[in-house]
């Protein structure tokens, strides 16, 4: 069995591991700064195995040394933004912990892939790539698969049709500049802009840019995870079984989309490399200066961590 390590035994992490244990993509090891946190989280799920009928082993440790051996590491680890704290703030703490985490995932799991979840997403990954010296195709984010599910999951309730038929598209980084396309957002191989009016598709657009804050402001004390948690097992399972699979992800672009030392939202191909190629769509120029907007933002969150 593959071994898939989470670092961060939190909301995301936690049930990231259910769902790789559910499918047996591999055996899990949950950690955290939290003693007693994965150990009783995997124990949990070690129980609901038995009643779930799956044998993948989950483990729970404070110990780094523990992670030695792994194939796939997905870092959650990081700290939500709270009220009161800038982004700026949150950029600070969350790179600290990055940096801490991406030492260890060099020292321990040399091998592996890494997949990060943590946010500010497109900088963390950044921070990733450049801490653990990693070649860029080893290491890369879950933005695009979470953004385009939440696209297809909107167009969906809009059209009365099954999610599973749609196949959507989000460019950019993850957050207010995303781009989710819709010309490259079909239904069995549609157009979504054959089948809906540009009103709605511009509101569908808007929700799916703001999806993570109408989850919150729901939720009040928390932010999602039911989704990012899916996300990322799709992208866990596609490099454990090495499917190829052509899906948005954060990747590191040398010279894609014209832009260099910078990670951002692309359809990349994934197997058990990593991201084994970028596929480079052709873009008009109203999505081409969408795009250019998110690399500046990134940019500029980038520049920020040398300041
Ligand atoms: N090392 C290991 N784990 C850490 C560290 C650290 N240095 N610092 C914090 N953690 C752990 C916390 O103890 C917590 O259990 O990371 C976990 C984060 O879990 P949650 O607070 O529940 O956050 P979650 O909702 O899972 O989101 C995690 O993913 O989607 C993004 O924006 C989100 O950055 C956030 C991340």
């Amino acid at each position: 069995m593959p071994k898939i390590t989470i670092i961060g035994a939190g909301a995301v992490g936690a049930t990231a591991a259910q769902r790789i244990a559910e499918k047996e993509l591999g055996d899990v090891v949950l950690t955290d700064i939290v003693e007693g946190l994965p150990q009783g989280k995997a124990l949990d799920l070690m129980e609901a195995g038995s009643l779930f009928g799956y044998d993948s082993k989950i483990t729970g440790t404070n110990d780094y040394k523990d992670i030695e051996g792994s194939d796939v590491v997905v870092v959650t680890a990081g700290i939500a933004r709270k009220p009161g704290m800038t982004r700026e703030d949150l950029l600070k703490i969350n790179t600290k912990i990055i940096k801490e985490v991406s030492q260890n995932i060099a020292k321990y799991a040399p091998d592996s892939v890494v997949i990060t979840v943590t946010n500010p997403l497109d900088i963390m990954t950044y921070v990733t790539m450049k801490t653990t010296g990693f070649d860029p195709a080893r290491v890369f984010g879950m933005s695009g698969v979470l953004d385009s599910g939440r696209f297809a999951a909107f167009i969906a309730m809009e059209l009365g049709c099954s999610a599973r038929d749609i196949s959507a598209m989000v460019l950019g980084g993850h957050g207010d500049t995303m781009v989710p396309l819709p010309r490259f957002t079909t239904v069995s191989g549609v157009p979504i802009t054959e089948l809906l009016p540009e009103v709605a598709i511009k509101r569908l657009v808007d929700r799916t840019v703001n999806g993570g804050a109408e989850i919150v402001n729901l939720l009040k004390t928390g932010s999602a995870f039911y989704a990012p948690s899916a996300a990322v097992t799709n992208m866990v399972e596609a490099v454990v079984k090495d499917t190829k699979r052509v899906l948005p992800a954060c990747a590191y672009l040398n010279g894609e989309y014209g832009k260099k030392d910078i990670y951002l939202g692309v359809p990349v191909k994934l197997g058990r490399k990593g991201v084994e190629e970028i596929i480079e769509l052709k873009l008009t120029s109203d999505e081409k200066k969408a795009l250019d907007k998110s690399a500046e933002a990134v940019k500029s969150g980038i520049a920020e961590l040398s300041a």
